[in-house]
């Protein structure tokens, strides 16, 4: 076997457990909705982003039903400020501009005489956006988010 092919397992292997370790998190979800302290030291901007999918779902239930959509938290907006899990954002700047970028997709929804769907869509967008920058575990539970043209 060559290093070139060991190299490239090795890096390989690394991204998997990248991965992983930012997508178990997701599967652990259940579970940690009824201990929402934090005993598992989850950040504070991981247990906002759990409010932002399941607010995300209820918004899109919604919008399919054609209901006005609800409210969302406020809890959101402290996604500026909110403490990441060590090490997973190097610089607050750049990552506030996916984090404002995506409270204004996500306040267009409710502006008036918009298409809803396409607003929603956009807002699920900026989500995946930002998360294939910083952590790519939950994109497949993002994505399945959009709201489909029907
Ligand atoms: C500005 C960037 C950004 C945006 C926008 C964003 N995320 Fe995140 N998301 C992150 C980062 C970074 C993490 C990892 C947080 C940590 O571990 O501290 C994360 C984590 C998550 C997690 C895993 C939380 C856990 O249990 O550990 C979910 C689920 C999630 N995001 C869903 C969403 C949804 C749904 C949206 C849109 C409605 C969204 N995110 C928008 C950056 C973002």
């Amino acid at each position: 076997m060559s290093k070139k092919i060991m190299a490239t397992s090795f890096i390989l292997m690394l991204v998997g457990l990248m991965v992983i370790s930012c997508g178990k998190n997701v599967q652990l979800k259940e579970k940690e909705k009824q201990s929402p302290l934090n005993p598992n030291g989850d950040s504070e901007l991981a247990i906002v982003m759990r409010t932002m999918m399941e607010s995300g779902k209820q918004m899109k239930n919604e919008i399919e039903n054609k209901l006005p959509p609800s409210a969302y938290p406020e809890e959101i907006k402290t996604i500026t400020t909110a403490k990441p899990t060590d090490g997973m954002i190097e610089d607050r700047n750049v990552f506030n501009g996916f984090a404002n970028f995506h409270m204004a997709t996500l306040d267009s929804i409710y502006y008036k005489d918009v298409d809803q769907k396409v607003q929603f869509n956009h807002m699920v967008k900026s989500c995946v956006d930002c998360h294939e920058n910083y952590c790519h575990g939950p994109i497949p539970a993002i994505k399945k988010l959009y709201i489909s043209a029907r």
